[in-house]
């Protein structure tokens, strides 16, 4: 997934027009983008899109379908949790949890939606938003095994500015100051270490595409290999960025076919670099990124 777009539940205007914005996922949001008076229409809009759209959407354009529930310590997300489980959404996206614990606890709950909808184990996901709290920063570690659901980890730069006390969480020039940085480089990190997604923050400055451009670019080459979405528009941007580039697959083929015909050879050389295993094993990802991405635009 290189895009993954929020859609406030509750808005029924944004809901019909997620569908149309080319993103590779939809996260129907209930929690920060939805007041407390609007979380009960905001579920029964949810469920009745996920009725309405899943196998549309993930048969012919290969979709998924998240919905972000509120956090583990609201009165919210079980009520959230009953609202969608039914319709067997493709994951589920946690905000603020404060360890793996979390990410455990609600893999169990999901367990007992599921039977209690009366459904066989499904497969949905968990995607946990692993730096929105403090105490979750200094628990990163906990996120690896905490359950087979856990697909994937993104970071968030809002909630841990407004609890670390921040005034900003972005300097003058736009760029994250760098508590947040300490943040997406462990969201980073431990989504490698836990062999799930990374996945980039959220660009809240949605009319800005260079400064979204430059940010996903970033992203992309430090090894995310999706971001979030808060505006139809940004979609494209996002897609563009996280989709290799034709240079990079003629580059990861040149070098999978330089280990090739040296049959064997622990290191090789092209173009007067010195190439050995990481190498080999970056381009082999990037090939099997691209032909994902390339059968996905083509269902
Ligand atoms: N998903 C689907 N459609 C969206 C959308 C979204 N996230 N954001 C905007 N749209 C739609 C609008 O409804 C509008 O459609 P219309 O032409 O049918 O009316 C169109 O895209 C253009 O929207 P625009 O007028 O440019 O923006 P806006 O002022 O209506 O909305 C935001 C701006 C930021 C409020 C809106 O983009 C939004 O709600 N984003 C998601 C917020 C969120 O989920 N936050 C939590 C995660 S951080
Ligand atoms: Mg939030």
């Amino acid at each position: 997934m290189r895009s993954l777009l929020f859609v406030p539940a509750d808005s029924d205007r944004k809901l019909a027009k997620s569908l149309t914005c080319g993103a590779d996922a939809l996260i129907l949001d209930l929690e920060d983008s939805v007041t407390s008076e609007h979380k009960d229409v905001a579920r029964s809009n949810a469920s009745k899109f996920l009725n309405e759209n899943l196998d549309r959407a993930t048969k012919t354009r290969r979709m998924q379908i998240y919905v972000r529930i509120n956090d583990l310590q609201s009165s919210y997300w079980r009520a959230d949790l009953d609202a969608v489980v039914a319709a067997g959404p493709d994951g589920i996206m946690l905000p603020k949890p404060r360890s793996g614990a979390d990410v455990a606890a609600l893999s169990a709950a999901l367990r007992s939606a599921e039977q209690q909808a009366g459904r066989e184990r499904t497969h949905i996901s968990i995607i946990a938003i692993a730096t929105e709290t403090p105490g979750s920063l200094l628990n990163m570690a906990s996120y690896i095994g905490a359950s087979a659901r856990l697909t994937g980890l993104c970071w968030g730069a809002e909630d841990l500015g407004t609890a670390l006390g921040a005034q900003s969480n972005r300097d003058g020039s736009g760029r994250f100051t760098s508590p947040y940085l300490l943040a997406r480089n462990l969201c980073l990190v431990t989504a490698a270490a836990a062999e799930v997604q990374a996945i980039d923050t959220v660009f809240t400055d949605f009319r800005n595409d260079e400064g979204l451009r430059a940010e996903a670019e970033e992203a992309a080459r430090d090894g995310f290999t999706g971001k979030l979405a808060i505006h139809p528009a940004q979609v494209p941007i996002i897609n563009e960025m996280f989709t290799p580039s034709a240079a990079n697959i003629e580059m990861a083929q040149q070098i999978v076919a330089a280990f090739k015909s040296k049959g064997g050879k622990g290191a090789v050389s092209l173009n007067g670099r010195m190439l050995d295993r990481p190498h080999l094993v970056q381009a082999q990802k990037l090939l099997t990124r691209a032909a994902l991405t390339s059968s996905g635009n083509e269902a």
